[in-house]
């Protein structure tokens, strides 16, 4: 059996839209025939279930969307902060620092029954997971190759341009970007796309209407699901 093939999906900032994105390319996936399984490592802010576990919504979302039968929740989110801060910062609050290992051994678990594992980062990328370790040392011992999900609003041009080049500058190799309209208020989404296009060094892979349900997103990342995703 060929290992199951990774993917980093990773934002101009928090709040941008990369949940949204990872549960419609696992859609898009499985509708693709692949038996993709998401996974958010690092997570900070979450809510204690009737048996007094601790669940993050994301990871909650990304178990939702897998493909059957759906992994352990502590593979899918082997890292899990009560308090929504940087997760650095969480995790020094309880004494305790975010290490490679388990989440490797979590990731490759998950590899196991998976054609694909999406791996949904934490904020935006130069996001430090303790002193020693950026999230980008985690998308290289993964060795998972990127996607950048640009939340489209005042402000994102820069966003995007200055999170292109550091994942460049990082070493990791960027399939493309993922426009997603998520502010209702931007005056002009078109013009701000198109200005992406136009700076942008990686390819648009698609477009994300304002107000898409998951499987909305999924209809507009159907063709971007050969050129993420290896196994397909
Ligand atoms: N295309 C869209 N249209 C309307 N609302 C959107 C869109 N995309 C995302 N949202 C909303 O924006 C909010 C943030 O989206 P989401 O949780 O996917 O962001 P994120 O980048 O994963 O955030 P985090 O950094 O917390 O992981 C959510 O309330 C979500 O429903
Ligand atoms: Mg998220």
């Amino acid at each position: 059996m060929n290992p199951a093939s990774g993917l980093f999906v990773t934002g101009t900032d928090t709040g941008i839209g990369k949940t949204l994105v990872s549960c419609g390319l696992l859609l898009a996936a499985r509708q693709a025939g692949l038996r993709p399984v998401g996974m958010k490592p690092v997570a900070s802010g979450a809510e204690q279930n009737a048996e007094g576990e601790w669940r993050n919504e994301d990871a909650e979302a990304l178990r939702q969307w897998s493909a059957t039968p759906q992994p352990d929740y502590a593979l899918i989110n082997p890292c899990v902060f009560p308090a929504p801060i940087a997760p650095q910062l969480a995790a020094a609050d309880l004494g305790r620092t975010i290490e490679l290992a388990p989440i490797r051994a979590a990731y490759e678990a998950l590899q196991f029954g998976a054609s694909a594992v999406l791996v949904e980062g934490v904020g935006g990328w130069c996001v430090p997971l303790s002193d020693h370790l950026m999230q980008a040392d985690l998308v290289r011992a993964l060795r998972v190759p990127v996607v950048l999900v640009v939340g489209i609003r005042l402000g994102c041009i820069s966003h995007a341009i200055l999170s292109e080049r550091a994942i460049v500058a990082d070493g990791l190799p960027l399939l493309g970007w993922i426009a997603n309209r998520v502010d209702p208020h931007c005056l002009v989404p078109d013009r701000v796309i198109a200005s992406l296009d136009e700076e942008m060094d990686c390819p648009r892979l698609a477009d994300i209407p304002f107000g898409a349900s998951v499987h909305a997103a999924a209809r507009a990342l159907q063709g971007s699901v050969p050129k993420l995703f290896a196994n397909a």
